[in-house]
């Protein structure tokens, strides 16, 4: 399929992070120091929605246990927590963006 075209660039003059539903896949869209980058919306520990996790410097934490991974690559930063239990970190799955004019557009296909 190839890149698809999921948002407009003047949409993120307001906002840092935006959900994006693509062939029954979330995918979290956000701007990190003038770019834009892809991961999937579902946390790797137990699904959480990371679009609704906080975005600060990069690093977007789950809502649910608070894992943090890099919103650039996927890559995972800090374990998930429930109490004093800390759990194994698993990277996050991240996809290729590219800015065509004004538009942003993901590959969700690529390997
Ligand atoms: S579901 Fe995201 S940290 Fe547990």
């Amino acid at each position: 399929m190839g890149f698809q075209r999921v948002a407009e660039i003047q949409e993120f003059e307001k906002i840092d992070k935006k959900l994006i539903e693509l062939d029954d896949k979330k995918i979290l869209l956000t701007k990190v120091e003038g770019n834009y980058y892809a991961i999937s919306n579902k946390c790797p520990h137990m699904g959480g929605s990371l679009y609704e996790g906080s975005l600060q410097d990069g690093v977007i934490t789950c809502p649910r246990h608070g894992a943090k991974y890099d919103a650039k690559t996927g890559k995972g930063l800090g374990k998930p927590k429930i109490l004093f239990l800390e759990f194994k970190m698993h990277d996050d799955r991240s996809y290729p963006v590219m800015v065509e004019g004004s538009d942003i557009l993901i590959d969700i296909n690529a390997e």
